[in-house]
C-alpha cells in the first residue's frame, strides 16, 4: 500500500491535509466531504493523538481497482477471470530486516470515531488473517474492531463467514483462534480479502495468483502465522473461546446503525508497526467500502452468467450490493430477461435489483444507467418484479424482500436510432488547458 500511496503522491492524485485533524468525527467528516467531490484518495499528515499519518479512500474508485489488477479500463470482471486462469506468483517467507518494524500498543494507533452514534473508536480496515485449525488453510476477511484497551478489541463475525467457521471449530475444541489483523497490507491482499472463495481454498494462494512474482511474507512475533511482509500495521492476537462482550452500536455498510450486541473478543498479544507507517481508515458504507464489497459480488455474478448466457461483458454493483448492473453485448431479444433471472439466483442476500445495459452505457454511473432505461424502450414492460423473495435482513425486518429487474437495453431492430450523440474532442480534452 505504501508504494501505491507514494505513487499517488508523486502523480498529484493524492489530496493532502497538512493541518492537525481530530480523529473523533472530524477526520471522517473531511473524508466524507472529499468523497462527495471526487474519488481521489486523501492523506492526513497530522492526526491528533498518534504519530501515524492516515490515508483513506484508497479503494474508492473502480478504475483504480482495475489498474491494481492490470485492467486497461475495459472489463474489471473479465480481467479478474483472466488472472484466475493465469500462472500467478508464489509466497516466500523471509525474516524481518533489522530495525524495519517496531513494537507498539493499540493506544499508539489513531483512534478514529466515524459516526455520531458509534460506540467509540473503531478499526474499519482490518483484514483478519487466520489459519483453519483443522486443515491449516489460510483465510482473509475484513471485520470491524471496536477499541477497548491495549489488550482487547471487540469484533463482529458475520454468521456465514469462513473466519466464523474457523473460530467455531476452535471454540468446540476449547481453544482460542490465533489471528493477525492487517492494516495497510499490499492492495492485492485487500482485493483477495474482499473475495469470497470456497472455504477449503486458500485466500493467500489467491493473493499469489493476483501477483506475478515472489510475494514476501514474514513470521509474526507472538503467534504461529506468517503475514504479508509489506504490511503497515499488524495486530497479533487470539479470539477467545466462549467469550462474548457488548460491541456497537456502529454505522455500517447499508447506511444504518447496528445495535449493540454480544460479539467476539480479540485478545491483543502484540502490535508491530513498520517504520514510517501509514494507517488506513475506511468509512463503512462509503464508496471505498462499496467498491471492495462490489468486487466479491460482481465477480461472482459475472462468473455465473458467463457460464450460461452469451455476451456478458462486465458486472458492477452500483451504488451498493443491493443493485447489480450487467453490461451485455445484446444478441437476441429476451437475453436481458435471462440475465435478470440468472443474476438474481447468485446471492440469497443481495442482488435485490438488476439493471441490464448495452455496451455504450457507463455502468458505474447510475444516472447513465437510468437514462438508458428511460430512453431506450417502454417503462412498463421492461420492469420485472418477483414478490416474496427474502433478502438481506436486519433484526428480521423484511425491508429487503422482493426483487426487481430493469431491461435498460435498446431493441435490436431500429438500433441506429439509439446511437448516442457525441461531442468531438470531449474525451481527450483537459479542462485545465482552458481555465485560468
Ligand atoms: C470494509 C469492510 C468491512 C467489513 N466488515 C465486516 C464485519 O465487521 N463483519 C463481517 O462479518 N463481515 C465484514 N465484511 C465482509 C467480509 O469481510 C467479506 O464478506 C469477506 O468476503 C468474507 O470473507 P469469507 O468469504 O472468506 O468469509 C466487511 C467487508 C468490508 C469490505
Amino acid at each position: 500500500m505504501r508504494a501505491y500511496i507514494e505513487e499517488m503522491l508523486s502523480s498529484g492524485q493524492m489530496q493532502v491535509v497538512a493541518r492537525e485533524v481530530d480523529p473523533e468525527h472530524e477526520l471522517a467528516a473531511v473524508v466524507a466531504k472529499a468523497q462527495q467531490e471526487s474519488r481521489r484518495p486523501i492523506l492526513f499528515e497530522d492526526v491528533k493523538g498518534s504519530e501515524l499519518p492516515v490515508v483513506s479512500n484508497i479503494y474508492g474508485d473502480r478504475d483504480r481497482l482495475g489498474e491494481m489488477i492490470g485492467d486497461k479500463g475495459r472489463s474489471f470482471c473479465q480481467q479478474w477471470a483472466n488472472l484466475m486462469k493465469a500462472g500467478g506468483g508464489e509466497l516466500v517467507t523471509v525474516a524481518e530486516a533489522a530495525g524495519e518494524f517496531y513494537s507498539a500498543k493499540i493506544s499508539d494507533l489513531p483512534h478514529i470515531t466515524y459516526h455520531e452514534k458509534d460506540a467509540g473508536p473503531y478499526i474499519t480496515s482490518g483484514i483478519f488473517l487466520a489459519n483453519d485449525v483443522d486443515t491449516g488453510v489460510p483465510n482473509l476477511s475484513f471485520h470491524r474492531g471496536m477499541h477497548i484497551s491495549d489488550d482487547e478489541i471487540r469484533i463482529r463475525l458475520g454468521t456465514t463467514h469462513d473466519l466464523t467457521k474457523y473460530q467455531a471449530r476452535a471454540e468446540e475444541a476449547g481453544e482460542a483462534l490465533e489471528v493477525a489483523v492487517l492494516i495497510g497490507p499490499p492492495p492485492v491482499v485487500a482485493l483477495a480479502a474482499a473475495s469470497p472463495i470456497p472455504s477449503d481454498e486458500s485466500e493467500m494462494a489467491l493473493v499469489a495468483q493476483l501477483t506475478d512474482g515472489p510475494f514476501r511474507m514474514r513470521p509474526c512475533r507472538h503467534i504461529d502465522i506468517d503475514v504479508p511482509y509489506d504490511t503497515e500495521v499488524v495486530i497479533e492476537g487470539r479470539i477467545l473461546p466462549d467469550v462474548r462482550r457488548p460491541e456497537g452500536p456502529f454505522g455500517e455498510f447499508a447506511g444504518y446503525y447496528v445495535d449493540v450486541a454480544d460479539n467476539h473478543v480479540l485478545e491483543v498479544l502484540g502490535v508491530t508497526v513498520r517504520k514510517n507507517a501509514y494507517y488506513h481508515a475506511l468509512i463503512c458504507g462509503s464508496p471505498e467500502d462499496h467498491r471492495l464489497l462490489e468486487l466479491a459480488l460482481s465477480n461472482r455474478v459475472y462468473a455465473h452468467l458467463n457460464n450460461t448466457i452469451p455476451g456478458i461483458l462486465d458486472v458492477a454493483c452500483v451504488p451498493n450490493l443491493f443493485n447489480t448492473v450487467v453490461k451485455i453485448d445484446k444478441q437476441y431479444e429476451g437475453q436481458p430477461e435471462q440475465v435478470i433471472l440468472g443474476a438474481h439466483g447468485v446471492h440469497h442476500d443481495f442482488v435485490k435489483s438488476v439493471m441490464v445495459v448495452d455496451d455504450d452505457v457507463d455502468m458505474n454511473d447510475l444516472d447513465d444507467v437510468y437514462w438508458a432505461f428511460l430512453t431506450r424502450g417502454p417503462a412498463d414492460t421492461r420492469v420485472k418484479t418477483f414478490s416474496g423473495v427474502p433478502g438481506f435482513y436486519r433484526g428480521n425486518k423484511p425491508q429487503n424482500w422482493g426483487r426487481v429487474g430493469f431491461d435498460c437495453t435498446a431493441p435490436l431492430d431500429g438500433r441506429p436510432a439509439f446511437e448516442r450523440k457525441r461531442i468531438r474532442g470531449l474525451d481527450s480534452l483537459k479542462l485545465s488547458d482552458y481555465l485560468t
